[in-house]
C-alpha cells in the first residue's frame, strides 16, 4: 500500500503543480451566517488569508481582496515571523514550501458546511490538510490541520499550529484569563505591543493551572460586551498549549494556536496523518457578549460539550463538609440529607480507597482503587444501593491518571510513572502521574473508571492534582519529545473507550481546581469544577470569567461553607447562575435555612432549562463596578431569570436599575422575585409588576437591594404574557 502510493506521489510529482490543480479562480470562502473567512491563491500557488471579519454584503468584493498575508505560513524559506509548521525533512533539509493542491467543500448538515484545503511541497512528498467546519447559526468555524508525508524516513515536526489567522489593524486588545489556584479565571485586558505576546502552558497534565486556552481578541479598540468586533477563541486540548500573538514592523497581527512546541518536537513516519488538536473561533460585531452567545449554542448544539442539550443532575459533594472524615455510617446520613434536601445526587469526594494505604489524607494510597474496608465494610455497591433507597443517585470520586508513592500501585508497578530515570523523585501534593502514553496505563485507567460505572455510580467526578514535572516516559524510550502530545492522545484515548460504553454518564472534569477547561476535554465531560474556591464573592469572578467562553450548564457551582459570613441566600444564588450542586453539612442547617435550601433546589430545577440553555446576557461586570448582573433568556423569549448581585458595594454608594437585554420588546413580562429567605419580603420594586421588554431594556430594572447593602442578592423570574 505505501510503496502504491509513493509510486503516485512520483507520478504527482512528475506532473507540474499547475496542471494537478489549477488555483480556483473564486476565493475559497468560508463562512457562517454573519462572519466570513476568505482564502485566495496567488503566485506559485501559495494561499493567502484575504479577509477575515464580517460577511461582506457582496460575494463579489471576494474577488479583489489584496493577498498579503500567507495563510498557514510554513518555516525555513522566506518566512520571517511565528511559522504555523516547521518541518525538518528526512534527509536534514530543514524548509517547507506549501503550494495550493485542491480544495473540496461539502454540505455535512443542515447547519454545517466543510471545507477542506490542500496544500503539498513541491518538491518534497508533504502534504498538509487545512479543515474548517463552518456552523451557520452559531457563526462558529472549527480548524485544524492535518499533516502527512511520504518520505523513506520519519521527518521531524518541530511546529505544528492547529491554526493561523492574521489581522490588520492600528491597534489590537486581548482579553485573557489567568490564575492560580483559588483564583483561576480572572479576566485581564491589554493591548498589544510589537513583538511577540504568548499565552501558554508546559505544565502537562493540570495544565491550565495558570492560563488557559481561551481569548478574545478586539481589533483597533477595545469590545464591550455589546460594543466592538471581536474575534473569540479557544483551543480544545487539554494538555500543553501555545496561543502566540505577534505584531510585526507593519501593524500586522499574526496569531497561532495549537499544541505548545516546547519540548515537543514529533517525529513522524510516513504514511501516518499528524492531527493537531481543534481550534474553535467566532467573530462578532456586537461585542463580546455576542461572542460568548455564538460559543454557547455552539457547545451545547454542536457537541462541543457531552449532552449540551440534556438535562444536569444537581448534586450533594461531601468534600467541604467531611473532607477524609467519613465511614459508612456518616455516608448514608449523608445521602438521607441528600434525599432530603431534593437533589438528584450524592457524590462522594476523596478518601474511600486503599487498603494497604488506606487514604486517610492525601499522602497516600492514591492508585489503589479499592474501597477501604475499614471505612466502608460494604464496598461501594452498599452506598449505590443506599442512595437508590433514598430515590437519588449515587456519584463518585477518582483520580485516575495519578499515584502516590506510598500506595500499592507505586510498588507494583514503578515503570508505569513519569520521572526521571537519574534522579529525586519529584512530588507536588505527595504524588506523580502516570505515564498515560503507555497502552498498559491506558488499561489500567479505563478499569479504574469501567469498575465504578458498571457498579452503579451514575457520576463521575474526574480529578487531576498535577502538573508534570521531572518529565520521562519509560515506555517512550528516545522518543521523550512526544511525552506531552502523546499523553493527552492517551488520555483522550481512554475517555473515548469509556463514551463508547456510557455514552451519557455525567462525568465532571476536575483540576485542583479548574485547570482543564477547555472543549478537548468537554467532549467527553457534561461539565468543570472551576475552582476549589467556593468563596462566593471569588466565585462571581471565577464564574463570569469561564461564562465568557463556556455555557453554564458546564459550570458546576456548589453552595459550601467555605465563608460563612455571607448569608446562605447570597451563596445559593451564586451557585444557582451555573450548574448547582451543595457541599455543605445538610443537618446543620436551621430549619428556616432547610426551608430555604429545599425550595430553592426546586425553583432551581424549574428555572434550568431557562438557566441551561438560554441564552446569557452579561449585564453588569463585577470588573467595572461593585456589582454584577446577568440575564439568561430562553430561546423563545418567553421566559428569562435576571440575577444580581452587590458585591463590596459601599456606604450610601448610588445603585443604579439594570437595563436587561434579550428580550422581546414588543412583549409584556412578569416580574417575580424568587429564592428569597422564608418569612421574606420581596425589597425589589418591580416585584409583581409587568413591564414590556423595551421598557425594562431601555429604562431597566433594580436588580440590586436599593440600600446597596454588601454582598446581597437577588434572582427574578421573568414570564411573557
Ligand atoms: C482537588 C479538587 C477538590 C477535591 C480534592 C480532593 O483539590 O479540586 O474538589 O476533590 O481534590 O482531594
Amino acid at each position: 500500500m505505501s510503496v502504491l502510493r509513493s509510486i503516485c506521489w512520483l507520478l504527482l510529482l512528475a506532473v507540474p503543480l499547475a496542471a494537478q490543480a489549477q488555483a480556483p479562480t473564486a476565493p475559497i470562502v468560508v463562512e457562517t451566517a454573519h462572519v466570513s473567512l476568505v482564502l485566495a491563491v496567488g503566485q506559485h500557488q501559495k494561499l493567502y488569508q484575504t479577509y477575515l471579519g464580517p460577511k461582506l454584503a457582496s460575494p463579489a468584493n471576494y474577488q479583489a481582496l489584496p493577498q498579503r498575508h500567507e495563510a498557514y505560513v510554513p518555516a525555513g524559506t522566506s518566512n520571517l515571523f511565528e511559522p504555523a509548521l516547521r518541518v525538518v525533512h528526512a534527509d536534514g533539509n530543514p524548509s517547507l514550501v506549501l503550494a495550493f493542491a485542491g480544495v473540496e467543500t461539502a454540505q455535512t448538515g443542515d447547519d454545517v458546511r466543510t471545507t477542506t484545503i490542500h496544500l503539498r511541497d513541491p518538491l518534497y512528498p508533504v502534504e498538509v490538510q487545512l479543515h474548517f467546519v463552518a456552523y451557520q447559526r452559531e457563526d462558529v468555524i472549527k480548524t485544524w490541520t492535518e499533516i502527512v508525508h511520504h518520505e523513506k524516513k520519519p521527518v521531524v515536526l518541530a511546529n505544528y499550529a492547529s491554526a493561523m489567522l492574521h489581522f490588520e489593524a492600528a491597534h489590537y486588545y486581548l482579553t485573557q484569563l489567568h490564575g492560580d489556584w483559588a483564583e483561576e479565571a480572572q479576566q485581564e485586558e491589554s493591548a498589544l505591543t510589537s513583538g511577540t505576546k504568548v499565552l501558554d502552558t508546559k505544565l502537562g497534565t493540570r495544565a491550565g493551572w495558570y492560563q488557559t486556552p481561551s481569548f478574545f481578541l478586539a481589533p483597533d479598540r477595545p469590545a464591550t460586551e455589546t460594543t466592538g468586533e471581536v474575534l473569540a477563541g479557544t483551543l480544545a486540548w487539554t494538555g500543553n498549549f501555545r496561543l502566540a500573538f505577534e505584531l510585526d514592523n507593519e501593524r500586522a497581527l499574526r496569531v497561532s494556536a495549537g499544541i505548545n512546541p516546547y519540548a515537543s518536537e514529533y517525529t513522524l513516519p510516513a504514511e501516518q496523518a499528524f492531527t493537531t488538536p481543534e481550534f474553535i473561533f467566532t467573530y462578532s460585531t456586537q461585542g463580546k457578549g455576542q461572542a460568548s452567545r455564538n460559543l454557547h449554542r455552539w457547545a451545547r448544539q454542536q457537541g462541543g460539550i457531552l449532552d449540551g442539550t440534556l438535562p444536569r443532575l444537581t448534586l450533594l459533594n461531601n468534600w467541604e463538609a467531611t473532607f477524609f472524615d467519613f465511614d459508612e455510617p456518616k455516608l448514608d446520613g449523608l445521602m438521607a440529607d441528600a434525599a432530603k434536601l431534593g437533589v438528584d445526587l450524592f457524590l462522594l469526594d476523596d478518601g474511600w480507597f486503599g487498603n494497604k494505604y488506606p487514604r486517610k489524607d492525601d499522602t497516600q494510597g492514591l492508585g489503589d482503587w479499592q474501597p477501604t474496608t475499614a471505612k466502608l465494610p460494604n464496598g461501594v455497591g452498599h452506598l449505590v444501593q443506599t442512595a437508590t433507597k433514598q430515590g437519588i443517585k449515587f456519584g463518585i470520586w477518582i483520580e485516575p491518571e495519578m499515584v502516590n508513592p506510598k500506595s500499592a500501585l507505586y510498588e507494583k508497578h514503578p515503570s508505569w510513572i513519569l520521572k526521571l530515570p537519574n534522579r529525586p523523585e519529584d512530588y507536588y501534593r505527595n504524588q506523580l502521574v502516570l505515564d498515560l502514553t503507555n497502552p498498559q496505563v491506558q488499561d489500567f485507567v479505563y478499569g479504574i473508571v469501567d469498575a465504578q460505572l458498571s457498579q452503579g455510580a451514575a457520576y463521575l467526578k474526574w480529578d487531576c492534582n498535577r502538573m508534570i514535572t521531572n518529565a520521562y516516559s519509560q515506555h517512550l524510550g528516545k522518543d521523550q519529545s512526544h511525552l506531552y502530545v502523546d499523553y493527552v492522545r492517551g488520555l483522550y484515548r481512554v475517555l473515548a473507550r469509556v463514551r463508547q460504553k456510557y455514552p451519557h454518564t455525567p462525568m465532571m472534569l476536575c483540576s485542583g481546581g479548574g485547570a482543564r477547561a477547555d472543549y478537548g476535554g468537554l467532549k467527553y465531560f457534561t461539565e468543570f469544577w472551576p475552582s476549589d474556591d467556593t468563596d462566593a464573592l471569588e466565585r462571581v469572578y471565577i464564574q463570569w470569567g469561564f461564562l465568557n467562553f463556556f455555557p453554564s450548564n458546564t459550570l458546576a457551582s456548589h453552595v459550601t461553607n467555605w465563608n460563612r459570613s455571607q448569608s446562605l441566600k447570597f451563596r445559593t444564588d451564586v451557585a444557582m447562575m451555573g450548574k448547582l450542586g451543595y457541599d455543605i453539612e445538610v443537618s446543620k442547617l436551621s430549619p428556616e435555612e432547610l426551608q430555604f435550601s429545599q425550595q430553592a433546589v426546586k425553583e432551581y430545577k424549574r428555572l434550568s432549562p431557562v438557566i441551561w440553555q438560554g441564552d446569557l446576557y452579561k449585564l453588569r461586570s463585577p470588573y467595572e463596578s461593585n456589582q454584577a448582573a446577568l440575564v439568561y433568556v430562553a430561546y423563545k423569549q418567553d421566559k428569562a431569570v435576571a440575577f444580581g448581585y452587590n458585591l463590596r458595594t459601599r456606604f450610601h454608594e448610588t445603585v443604579l436599575p439594570v437595563k436587561l437585554q434579550g428580550l422581546d420588546p414588543a412583549r409584556r413580562y412578569r416580574l417575580t422575585e424568587i429564592n428569597l429567605m422564608p418569612g421574606q419580603k420581596s425589597e425589589l420594586p418591580a416585584n409583581g409588576q409587568t413591564y414590556s421588554g423595551d421598557y425594562l431594556q431601555k429604562v431597566g430594572v433594580m436588580l440590586s437591594d436599593p440600600e446597596a447593602k454588601q454582598l446581597t442578592s437577588h434572582i427574578l423570574e421573568l414570564t411573557a404574557e
